[in-house]
């Protein structure tokens, strides 16, 4: 505007030029994505056009490189079948000269010269480790998860690769299912910000350049709903639960332009998700308008026998292509045993050429016809990987990710000068186990653990003592003894406790989630020496841990903090750093109170302690151990009660909600203050309250800011008894807070044109 000015254009006429550069731009901006897309279509149909049907089905074949598979049947490829056009993609193949020389076979030696897509899961981090998603999300900083997956991008393309299996987008309502730590945690709208960002962190501005890769939000649908938390289980989702709690990420991710999709390999209500049309051609392409790739995951393809759908290979393999499945990683199905049915006219040639262009599209967009060998520069790939600023930027991002569950006394940070600290627990030496689970690239000699990080940060005088104490893979108790001598020769404790990666991640279900091993044992009898003892925890979910609240003063929620997790770690025992990470999902205190999530229904009968018949538990409390949102600070917050700009909210307008926030303590600090939404009475029962906006912010001591969020009727939406999308007239109540205990309420009441309710159809802008 004021360069507008500055060159004469008085207000009145600059805003009549930029109300007409609005009219123009988005008519300029379709024309400009339409004349793409035509010569994007246009080339892909020229390439379309002279592939034998061998050839077509080549290109929807996914096959594992040798090392890192990920689950049973992997067949390394011949290089004989990349010369004979029977090779799409290659997943678990990296580095810049190995994917040189393959892809110089496919489109030097090949008939059809198309380029090949190489794949890797890269979750949490390439070579530079991140923390693990799920710790990415308790920073409720999208912004630190878009970093870690642009950093990871730019070291993937520079090793090779082209696409990434994440984000994963799964809801996970259930700590017992070991790939909640592969997610954002229990909540849609903040895995909406979290898939966003990542799908954008990974593919950059354009998938063109040279530091992109493609992403994939997985796994599509549901998985997270596994039965019992058993991985691979079945999920018994209703259609309202699936839309309202589960495929809101996946949107959100098409909204942020992710590339591609992956099927889950479990069933929805009867219909096992590679053979699913109603979600991958009626909602994913239909209603949101996807014109992407999707790949099955690992034999998905082929384990549509075992749900028993098809009687044999072919059958199965009809069933997922003419769902929409694209790509069939590993099963080898569409290769070997569709060729008979498309020449039989049993599967069409427009389905087979469909998924084709799909794929073709992806390699198009990605920018291989121009140039196959972006991401296969050895100078590149020495000069990308691992560099100081990617580690500088893991430690922040992990920093950002630790929470505070607990901190009487100001136990925490500890003095540098404390005389002698002991470190406790086979955790705090192991540098693999802060790296976690799906580490791609990343090597634990790059790592550093909690004992380095604090020998590194206490002062010279102090002496650092360690014991093993007790480890989370083996009952063994024979260390404890020599853990609590130890403890009893020091002035303060770290106890460094858990789980190892491998107990979380893809097939990692636990029945209970109390600390494994003999850990409580070593809890129990270090704390009985009245040292005092700070618990840092590692693990890749919710764990049980009411022991430990009940009877430890300070307790550090680490997650899996990647390789800069020792110093990470140690800036905020020492105080270095102020903790401000919440928590992205509830901890129960009993692995009984599981499915325990904050957004839950209302039930006719509240728990209430006097009443014996109502909703609650003889044994132990209803409510959980640590709340959804939970997380403490070394500095104290105040938050004001929610300030709203009207009482009245038209549907169409919007609502102001202003909230002061103050830093009423001593040092600086994060809040992430939040909002959360509750619709009072409506025609189906809602949730008792439903997260509609957060935000973190760092405040000096004796700082306020004043936070603004905007709330619309797209807020308040729902699915209707008839399955519409609308926002009924009525009654809202608005709290505020530093968790999903939060109090400070305010009201509003929505209406709406006749007092009907409104449609409110999923839109991209909606997405905040
Ligand atoms: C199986 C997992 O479910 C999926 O998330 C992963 O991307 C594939 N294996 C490939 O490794």
């Amino acid at each position: 505007m004021s360069r507008i000015l500055q060159k004469g254009i008085t207000p009145a006429s600059s805003a009549l030029v930029f109300g007409f550069v609005w009219l123009i731009m988005p008519f300029a901006a379709n024309a400009q994505v339409n004349s793409q897309r035509s010569r994007e279509d246009r080339f892909v149909d020229s390439v379309l056009a002279r592939l034998t049907l061998e050839e077509k089905l080549g290109q929807l074949n996914q096959v594992s490189g040798l090392g890192n598979p990920t689950g049973p049947g992997g067949t390394p490829a011949g290089y004989e079948q990349i010369r004979r056009g029977q090779v799409g993609s290659f997943l678990n193949v990296v580095g810049a000269d190995t994917t040189r020389k393959i892809q110089r076979i496919a489109v030097e030696e090949s008939r059809s010269r198309i380029p090949l897509l190489f794949a890797l899961d890269v979750i949490h981090g390439y070579r530079t480790t991140f923390p693990v998603p799920l710790g990415e999300a308790a920073s409720w900083n999208p912004a630190a998860a878009e970093r870690s997956a642009r950093v990871a991008a730019t070291e993937a393309a520079a090793n090779g690769l082209h696409w990434t299996f994440a984000p994963m987008v799964d809801i996970a309502r259930d700590p017992r299912w070991g790939r909640i730590v592969e997610g954002a945690g229990e909540d849609p709208y903040l895995g909406n910000a979290f898939a966003a960002a990542r799908v954008r962190g990974f593919q950059g501005s354009n998938l063109r350049s040279i530091d992109a890769i493609a992403a994939t939000a997985k796994h599509f649908a549901a998985y997270g709903a596994a039965e019992g938390g058993r991985d691979y289980d079945i999920a018994d989702v209703p259609e309202r639960t699936l839309r309202e709690v589960y495929l809101p990420p996946f949107h959100a991710a098409v909204c942020a332009g992710v590339a591609t999709f992956m099927s889950s390999f479990n069933e929805i209500a009867g219909v096992p998700a590679h053979a699913n049309p109603h979600l991958t051609s009626e909602i994913l392409r239909r209603e949101w308008g996807f014109d992407g790739m999707v790949v099955s995951d690992w034999t998905g393809v082929a384990e549509l026998l075992q749900h028993g759908v098809g009687a044999d290979r072919a059958s199965v393999g009809k069933l997922a292509l003419e769902a929409g499945v694209d790509m069939d990683m590993v099963s080898e199905i569409y290769r070997q045993d569709l060729p008979a049915l498309v020449k039989s006219g049993r599967i069409s040639q427009a389905t087979v050429d469909a998924a084709v262009r799909r794929v073709l599209r992806l390699k198009y967009r990605l920018g291989l016809f121009d140039n196959p060998y972006r991401s296969s520069d050895a100078t590149r790939e020495r000069a990308m990987t691992l560099t100081s600023d990617n580690r500088a930027a893991a430690r922040e991002v992990a920093r950002q990710t630790l929470v505070l569950l607990k901190n009487d006394n100001r136990t925490l940070p500890l003095r540098k000068d404390l005389g002698t600290i002991a470190v406790i627990g086979s955790l705090a030496a192991d540098t693999v186990a802060t790296l976690g689970n799906w580490v791609g690239m990343g090597r634990a000699s790059d790592g550093s653990s909690v004992l380095d990080g604090i020998r590194r940060a206490v002062s010279q005088q102090t002496n650092v003592l360690y014991a093993r104490g007790a480890a989370p893979t083996s009952d063994d108790t024979s260390g404890i003894a020599e853990a609590v001598n130890v403890a009893r020769r020091a002035q303060a404790v770290v106890l460094v406790i858990g789980e190892i990666p491998d107990m979380s991640a893809e097939a990692a279900s636990r029945a209970s989630i109390e600390l494994p091993g003999a850990q409580l044992q070593l809890a129990k009898a270090v704390q009985a020496t009245g040292v005092p003892t700070v618990v840092v925890l590692m693990n890749g979910r919710p764990l049980a841990l009411q022991w430990l609240h009940d009877n430890v003063p300070a307790i550090l929620e680490t997650w899996f903090a990647g390789l800069d997790a020792g110093p990470a770690i140690a800036d905020v025992l020492f105080g270095d750093y102020n903790p401000g990470g919440k928590l992205p999902v509830t901890f129960p205190r009993a692995t009984g109170q599981i499915p325990i999530y904050y957004n839950h229904k209302h039930t006719g009968r509240p728990p209430d302690k006097q009443n014996k018949y109502t909703s609650k538990y003889l044994d132990i409390p209803w409510t959980p151990l640590y709340p959804f949102g939970h997380g403490l600070s070394y500095t104290t917050f105040t938050i004001s009660a929610p300030r709203l700009d009207k009482t009245t909210l038209r549907s169409g307008d919007s609502l102001r909600v202003d909230v002061d926030v103050t830093n009423s303590g001593s040092v600086a600090g994060d809040e992430v203050v939040q909002l959360y939404v509750r619709d009072d009475v409506a025609s189906l029962t809602r949730p008792v309250k439903e997260l509609r906006g957060f935000r973190r912010l760092s405040l000096k001591p004796g700082e306020t800011n004043t936070v603004r969020f905007v709330l619309s009727h797209h807020d308040l939406a729902f699915y209707d008894a008839a399955m519409r999308r609308v926002a009924e007239p009525g009654r809202f109540t608005v709290y505020v807070g530093s968790s999903s205990d939060a109090v400070k309420e305010a009201r509003f009441e929505l209406t709406t044109p006749d007092a009907r309710p409104v449609l409110v159809p999923e839109r991209c802008t909606a997405m905040k």
